[in-house]
C-alpha cells in the first residue's frame, strides 16, 4: 500500500519516495524538509519509523499551514474540505473562481487544499504580484471527500505529535540544524525555470545554494538533494559541482508523458546527491554481513554521470 497523500502537488516525491528512502540512515533525530511541498518523503520516511522526529518547511505558508492542519486537526480540516467540495456542483468553474479569490485575499489554508485538488494536475501556479492563478481541471472534479478525509487521517496518525512546522527561508533552516539529522532538500528545479521560478511561490539563487551546501559540509550535516536530472540527452541545469564532494546517483523516474506524445521514446532521470558524511556512515553499515546493505554498497559508490 502507498502512503496516504491528501496534497497533490507538482513535483512530488511520491513515486520516488521508497527509492529516496533506501538512502536514510537508521539514526535520525530529525528529519528535516526545509523544501517540503507535500512532504512526500516526511509522510513515506514516518510510515516506516525512519526518524524520531519530523521538521516540515516551506516558504508558502498556506502550503505548511495547511499541512499542520492535516497533522494536527484532521477532522477539521477534513470537514470543511467535504463542505467546500460539495458546494461546487451548481457551476463548479464559477465557485473554484471565487475560491481562488478568497484564498488570494485571505490565504486560508483550507482553501488551498481545495484548489490543489482541483486545479490542472496539482500545478500550482503564480502571477508576478504572487497571486494564485491556476484555473480549474476541465475533466476532474477533485478528490473526493470520503478518498480526502482517509489519506487526511492517515497522515495525521503517521505523524501526529512528531513533527514542527515552519515557513522559513530553507537557509534559516539549515543553520539550525544538528549533526543526528538528517535534511532532504528538494529545491525549486535550476533547469526549468532557472533562479527566477515562475512555478512555485519562489525559486533559489543557485550560488546561494550551493554556499549553503558548502556551510553543511563544513558543520558535518548529513544531507541528501534532488536537484534536476535529465531527459533522453537532454540535460536539465547544471550538475552540482565536484568541490561540494557528493555522490551522485541517477534516479529512473520513467517515462516522460510529454515525450511519449510527441513519439519520442525517453526516460526521464532525476539527480541525487548525498553528502559524504552520509555515505560514510551508510558504507559503515554495509560491513555488516547482509546482501542488502552491499548491493546498497554498491549502488551508492557507482556514480552515473
Ligand atoms: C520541488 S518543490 C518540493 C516538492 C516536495 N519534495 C514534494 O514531495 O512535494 C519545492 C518547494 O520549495 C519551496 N520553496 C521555494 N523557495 C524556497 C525557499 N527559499 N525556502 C523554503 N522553501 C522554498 C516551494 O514553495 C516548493 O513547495
Amino acid at each position: 500500500m502507498s502512503p496516504p497523500h491528501p496534497i497533490q502537488y507538482q513535483g512530488s516525491k511520491r513515486n520516488l519516495a521508497p527509492i529516496i528512502l533506501r538512502y536514510l540512515p537508521k539514526d535520525i533525530d530529525y528529519l528535516i524538509e526545509p523544501f517540503a511541498g507535500s512532504a512526500a518523503i516526511s509522510i513515506a520516511a514516518a510510515e516506516h519509523q525512519l526518524a524520531k522526529n519530523y521538521w516540515i518547511n516551506d516558504l508558502n505558508k498556506p502550503l505548511s499551514e495547511l499541512l499542520q492542519l492535516i497533522v494536527e486537526s484532521p477532522n477539521d480540516i477534513a470537514s470543511f474540505y467535504e463542505q467546500i467540495w460539495n458546494a461546487q456542483h451548481h457551476n463548479s468553474f464559477e465557485h473554484y473562481y471565487k475560491v481562488r479569490e478568497d484564498f488570494n485575499h485571505t490565504k486560508d489554508p483550507r482553501l488551498f487544499l481545495y484548489l490543489l485538488a482541483r486545479c490542472v494536475k496539482g500545478s500550482v501556479r503564480y502571477n508576478s504580484e504572487g497571486l494564485f492563478n491556476q484555473s480549474p481541471d476541465k475533466r476532474r472534479c477533485g478528490t473526493r471527500p470520503k478518498t480526502m478525509r482517509t489519506n487526511i487521517f492517515g497522515v495525521s496518525s503517521l505523524l501526529k505529535g512528531k513533527v514542527k512546522f515552519s515557513s522559513d527561508d530553507y537557509k534559516d533552516v539549515l543553520a539550525k540544524s544538528q549533526k543526528t539529522d538528517l535534511i532532504y532538500m528538494d529545491p525549486p528545479y535550476q533547469g526549468v525555470c532557472g533562479d527566477k521560478d515562475c512555478r512555485y511561490l519562489s525559486g533559489i539563487d543557485h550560488n546561494d545554494f550551493l554556499t549553503a551546501l558548502e556551510e553543511l559540509n563544513s558543520r558535518g550535516i548529513r544531507y541528501i538533494v534532488s536537484y534536476d536530472g535529465r531527459r533522453g540527452d537532454k540535460t536539465f541545469g547544471a550538475t552540482l559541482p565536484a568541490f561540494l564532494d557528493l555522490t551522485h546517483i541517477e534516479l529512473d523516474a520513467g517515462r516522460s508523458s510529454q515525450a511519449t506524445l510527441l513519439g519520442r521514446d525517453e526516460i526521464t532521470h532525476e539527480s541525487l546527491y548525498l553528502s559524504r558524511n552520509l555515505i560514510e556512515k551508510l558504507s559503515k553499515k554495509s560491513t555488516e554481513s547482509n546482501r542488502h546493505f552491499r548491493i546498497q554498497q554498491l549502488m551508492l559508490l557507482e556514480p552515473h554521470t
